[in-house]
């Protein structure tokens, strides 16, 4: 008996594997890791996404970021336990859509699919496994289960770089949160597999890690123009007397977006038009075509028992239900053939141009439970973690096989979406917190809306709208509140200029998307991606240690009200009830987007717009394009005038993408890069040119001019 009891206390308590990580580097600078036996189903391979090779491929090699070696992995009681270093100067980024924070060091986040809670914790649209170091390189932990990140929070007995233990009673430098070495990562599975990007730099670690996912989206032209999403029930009359109205107030609209009322049935879903309110859906969207604009239409995918597809579909359903609607199984392809069929038959077919597909990310009580079952096997966790990627791949697919390119909203998303065409929105409604979020989805691969719905008062209005216009989607949900952009009389004209506006720097964010497609690089981002902003020239002791040297900006201070809005434009958003704000310009001169004037160079400056101006920044050198202001994007082929706007006293030039703007042509080449430079003579007088279109590639360039916005001194 002795004999046993010495026994079962020799044998561990679980079985522990600290087994070693094989390593292999799959690109310039892009590392693949694996620790024991990886699951066959993770958040890539249910996005599908392919890597861009070719651009991956010319890329430069960079040395691995840190040793090898101080990455651990053990796998312990069926749990993967990762380590990653992390210096004392590193600030993290990421991972996934925060609304409230830029820096993660120091949070401890559970990372699940879920409606945003107002608590960055981990819960939210797009937890996305990747986290990005101001050293210069990111980690993606590819497992669609429930993690859980202690981002330098953790320190462990053999930390290699432990905090000195301080003596509260008399040491002011006591911490209840000491300095931590490493990030951890808890997987609930027997092995992950993970990935480290190594940029040189934070930017060229995300851009690795978005051409990894395959690149950017690359919405249609009109996907970047203005979109009015109209009260739920709406009929086919009141969307063509909208389109009227819009068209005669002079305001420009791209396309029109159909809350649940155009179902017959909704929450659960028939996916079939409601007959009393849309008669003839053909004719409306051909008559809304025929006036420029587009139909979007709203869904959530859960199967109400009125829908024609029900029964069809019911074996390839989940066991549980929402809102009483049977769950397709997006990992069953007959599942997802009975829903885009039924999506394609009547919507696609006859011209509507996307979703907005709802409700795919939580709440908890709303959704199925974790004890749910689905026929592919998927379990309802790993369900949980990838059903907005796998909706979002499903009905870009419809598109795809169109040939025809769709730009829509979704509310649930993970890693391995770069490409898909999607953003992401939520009924959460800070403006404020809109905006970190827009700073925010720069880092993990997916494109935010800062919707504007409704507002207490008119200086909101306009606030709120100033800024949607710099964002992935320039759109008013008033599903609920009815509001239009004219809705607040008192600011109507100023609300048109930035409709307007958004419409003249198409050309633009289209050649910035192009970038995100073709580089990696975020249309929207933070300041902590941007160059000139790691460091503040003027009070950089040198030194990277935090300790040492607390002016290391990118690190040290967190900035989540400002933004790159593509690689010229600085936006400082203002929100209702300010009059002044504070802006960090990086260092190199910056000039007032508006009048061309000197902003500042590398240093802090207050500004006071009054309510006209949102106040936007531009780089010396910057060349931007912009076409006068269209009530609906150019058609296909359709030539446009052109006015580059060149700012400062430096010479510079802007690379201007041009394509067919609906086809996916571009992938096999049909796109154009053209060069506008602006050059300072002998005399000291600036002159403009663009480079001449190339022989059989798209050219969609009418007349163009040069205008130099910043007076001559
Ligand atoms: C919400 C969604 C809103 C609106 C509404 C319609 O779930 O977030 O934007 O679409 O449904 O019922």
């Amino acid at each position: 008996m002795k004999k046993l009891i010495l026994l079962l206390c020799l044998l561990p308590l679980s079985a522990a594997a600290s087994g070693p990580i094989s390593w292999t580097e799959i690109f310039p600078g892009v590392w693949k890791g694996v620790a024991g036996e990886p699951e066959a189903y993770d958040l890539l391979r249910a996005a599908e996404c392919e890597p861009f090779a070719s651009a991956l491929e010319g890329l430069e090699r960079t040395p691995f970021p840190f040793a090898q070696t101080e990455v651990r992995a053990e796998v312990v009681d069926g749990k993967t336990y990762l380590r990653f270093p992390l210096r004392r100067e590193e600030q993290v980024y990421g991972p996934g859509l925060n609304f409230q924070t830029v820096h993660q060091r120091g949070k401890i986040l559970g990372l699940h699919v879920d409606h945003y809670g107002g608590r960055d914790n981990g819960r939210t649209h797009a937890p996305v496994p990747f986290y990005v170091s101001s050293a210069g390189y990111g980690v993606l932990v590819n497992s669609a289960r429930y993690m859980t990140f202690y981002v330098g929070t953790a320190v462990r007995r053999d930390a290699r770089d432990a905090p000195e233990a301080r003596d509260r009673n008399t040491d002011p430098a006591w911490t209840s949160r000491p300095y931590s070495d490493a990030v951890e990562a808890l997987v609930p599975a027997n092995g992950v597999e993970f990935y480290v990007f190594s940029g040189g730099t934070p930017l060229g670690a995300v851009e690795r890690y978005n051409l990894f996912c395959g690149g950017g989206t690359l919405p249609p032209r009109w996907g970047l123009g203005f979109t009015q999403r109209v009260e739920k029930l709406y009929d086919a009359a009141q969307v063509v007397a909208e389109a009227e109205e819009f068209e005669r107030r002079g305001y420009p609209l791209d396309f029109i977006g159909l809350e649940p009322g155009w179902q017959s049935r909704a929450y659960p879903c028939t996916f079939e038009w409601d007959s009393g309110r849309f008669p003839d859906p053909a004719g409306l969207t051909r008559q809304l075509l025929h006036r420029g604009v587009r139909l979007n239409l709203w869904v959530n995918p859960y199967v109400s028992p009125d829908a024609s597809i029900y029964d069809e579909i019911l074996p390839h359903t989940g066991t549980h239900t929402v809102w009483c609607g049977i769950v397709p199984d997006l990992n069953d392809p007959e599942a997802v053939r009975i829903w885009t069929d039924r999506l394609r038959q009547g919507q696609v077919d006859i011209g509507v141009s996307g979703y907005k597909i709802d409700e795919v990310d939580g709440y908890d009580h709303y959704l199925w439970p974790d004890v749910a079952r689905f026929p592919s096997g998927t379990s309802a966790e790993q369900m949980r973690q990838t059903y907005g990627v796998l909706a979002q791949k499903v009905t870009g697919r419809l598109y795809r096989q169109a040939g025809i390119r769709t730009f829509g909203l979704v509310r649930g998303s993970n890693a391995g979406a770069v490409s898909l065409p999607y953003v992401l929105y939520n009924d959460y409604y800070s403006h404020p917190d809109f905006i970190t979020a827009l700073v925010n989805s720069g880092f993990c691969g997916v494109l935010w809306t800062p919707e504007v719905r409704g507002s207490k008062t008119a200086e909101e209005w306009l606030r709120r709208f100033q800024s949607v216009v710099f964002s992935p989607m320039a759109m008013i949900n008033a599903w609920s509140s009815g509001t239009k952009p004219w809705s607040f009389p008192e600011v109507a004209e100023q609300v048109k200029y930035y409709a307007e506006l958004r419409m003249m720097l198409m050309p633009y964010f289209y050649s910035e998307f192009a970038r995100y497609r073709f580089h990696g690089t975020p249309p929207f981002r933070s300041m902590a991606l941007e160059p000139g902003f790691r460091s503040d020239p003027r009070t950089d002791t040198g030194s990277r240690d935090l300790e040492e040297n607390p002016y290391l900006e990118a690190v040290t201070r967190e900035i989540k009200d400002q933004y790159m809005a593509g690689g010229c434009l600085l936006v400082a958003p203002m929100f209702a009830g300010q009059e002044s704000r504070t802006v960090l310009l990086p260092a190199g001169d910056w000039y007032d987007f508006y009048t061309g004037l000197y902003a500042g160079n590398g240093e802090e400056i207050t500004v006071e717009p009054g309510l006209d101006r949102i106040p936007v920044f531009v780089r010396d050198g910057a060349v931007i394009p912009f076409i006068p202001p269209l009530l609906h994007a150019p058609g296909p082929g359709e030539k446009v005038d052109i006015e580059f706007r060149h700012y400062g006293r430096a010479g510079g030039s802007y690379l201007l993408y041009d394509d067919d703007g609906t086809t996916f042509a571009y992938e096999d080449g049909h796109y154009s890069w053209r060069t506008a430079t602006v050059t300072r003579d002998a005399r000291g007088e600036l002159t403009g040119s663009l480079s001449p279109a190339e022989d059989g590639k798209p050219d969609t360039v009418g007349q163009v001019t040069f205008r130099f916005m910043t007076p001559a001194e």
